[in-house]
Formats: structure tokens, sequence, C-alpha cells
């Protein structure tokens, strides 16, 4: 494969066999800054030219939905210039992309406790919002301020209103229910989940929702990741034979 040009790679893809949901854990920025003597900023901004060509191979390939983990609640814990530098960013990605979204038939949104953001980047993010609602070709969602156990914490509070409200009882709980109160609520659970940088951890992301996901893991750093990456990673999961637990017709258990 190592020697396969990005259009030989393409060209191997089998269009019935690409997962519907790919998640991405975008990892190395800094350490791709570092290593060229810049400062970890140009790392992230670097970082968005990759974001940008994911998504537009996820719109070309016919992938239905891209949920990216772009700050962690962990993140607040960065050098506050870094904070602020991430969120111009995030400013600055919207106001670049809003049209290439809408172009590429992208609907965007956001999973994490938005509020947690300074209010011109939750206006820029609302604004994004309300002017992809009507799109569909690409669900593209993007985790801010985003833990996953918070999102479980967040689900738990919500039934428990509800039930409060309408006298819920505990048999009806079920894992559908738990589903229907996550941020993520509507979207299938990603089938492949990507991390890149070489840390081979799932840190705090989709907790409920990777308990079936294939896990790739990459030492490329994500400014490095673009298409020719991409595609490598989407032939390893056309590879991997999916079971969900199950033993498949033809196997013989052992
Ligand atoms: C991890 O690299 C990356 C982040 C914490 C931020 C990811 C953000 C972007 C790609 C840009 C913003 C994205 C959008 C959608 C606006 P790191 O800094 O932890 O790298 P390191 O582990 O090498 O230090």
């Amino acid at each position: 494969m190592d020697q396969l040009s990005t259009e030989e790679l393409a060209s191997k893809l089998h269009s019935n066999l690409l997962p519907k949901h790919v998640a991405i854990i975008m990892d190395g920025n800094g350490r791709w800054a570092e290593s060229r003597h810049l400062p970890r900023i140009a790392g992230h901004r670097e970082g968005i030219k990759s974001v940008r060509e994911i998504v537009q191979a996820c719109s070309d390939l016919g992938i239905q939905a891209l949920t990216i983990y772009a700050f962690s609640q962990e993140n607040w814990n960065r050098p506050s210039h870094e904070v602020s530098a991430l969120m111009d960013l995030l400013e600055y990605f919207l106001a670049e992309e809003r049209t290439n979204l809408i172009e590429q038939g992208v609907r965007f949104r956001t999973i994490g406790r938005l509020e947690d953001l300074p209010p011109s980047a939750i206006q820029w993010v609302r604004d994004t919002e309300q002017a992809t609602a009507h799109l569909d070709k690409l669900h593209l969602t993007v985790a801010l301020s985003y833990g996953g156990r918070t999102e479980i914490v967040d689900a738990v509070r919500k039934i428990l209103r509800d039930a409060q409200e309408r006298k819920l009882q505990p048999d009806e709980v079920d894992e559908a229910l738990v589903q229907q109160h996550l941020y993520t609520q509507g979207l299938p659970d990603p089938d492949l989940l990507i991390r890149t940088s070489g840390e081979t951890r799932i840190s705090n992301f989709l907790l409920w929702q990777l308990a079936y996901t294939e896990l790739y893991f990459t030492p490329t750093l994500w400014p490095d990741f673009r298409h020719r990456e991409f595609f490598l990673a989407l032939l390893e999961y056309q590879r991997r034979e999916r079971r969900f637990g199950r033993v498949l017709s033809g196997t013989i258990s052992s």
C-alpha cells in the first residue's frame, strides 16, 4: 500500500464497504509545530487544513457522518494564550468555511458544553448550525468543551428530570432511552474511530458510542493527515470483519 499513489488508494475503496460514521481524535498539532521550531498554534492552524481536506473527502465519498474532537474539557487547562488562540481558530474556521460547507451539503453541529465557550464563538457556532440546518449530505459534528463522562452525566440528569415530570419507571430505562438523551442523539454510532499521533487511548471521547467501533491508530500527526492517510485508514477498515460479538455464518467457533 505504501508505494501506491493517493489516486490508486482511492480506486481500491469499495463504496459499499465504507463506514457510515467516522470519528476522529485529531492529535499531534503541538508536536508537528515543535518539530519545526514553530509555536504550537502554527500546528493547530495547519490542522485546520487537514479538517478541510477530510470534510471534503467524506463529502466526496458519500460518508454520512464525521465527528471530530476539537476541544476537550481537559483542554481548558492549557495555557490561556493557547486556549484563546484555539477559540479564535474556531471562529476563523467557521468564517472561512461556512460557504464551502453549504456548497458541500454539510450540516454542521456541535456536541459538548457549548455554554463554556466565549460568547462570540457560541454565536459563530449557532449561526453556522442555523445556516446548514437544512443540509444532510454529510453530518459534521464538532466536539467542543466535550467530555464523554460529562455527556453521560448530562444524559442521566435529563432522564431524571423527565422522570420527575412524567413519573418514568426504572424499568423503562433501557439502552435506547439513554441513547436518546446523549448529545449525539439521532446519529448512528461511529463505525470507525481514527486517532492520530501514535497515542492509543480514547481520552474520554464518545465513551458510550464507541462500544463496537473499529479503532485505528496511526503515528501520523494530525497536520499531516490528509487524503492519502484517510484512504489508508478506510482501506484498513474495509479489511476488518465486524462481528458485534456474534459468530458469523461459515466461521467455526472455538
Ligand atoms: C491536539 O493536538 C489537538 C487539539 C487539542 C485541537 C484540535 C484542533 C484543531 C485541529 C483546530 C481547530 C479545529 C476546528 C474544527 C476549528 P495537541 O495540541 O494535543 O498536540 P500534541 O499532543 O502534539 O501537543
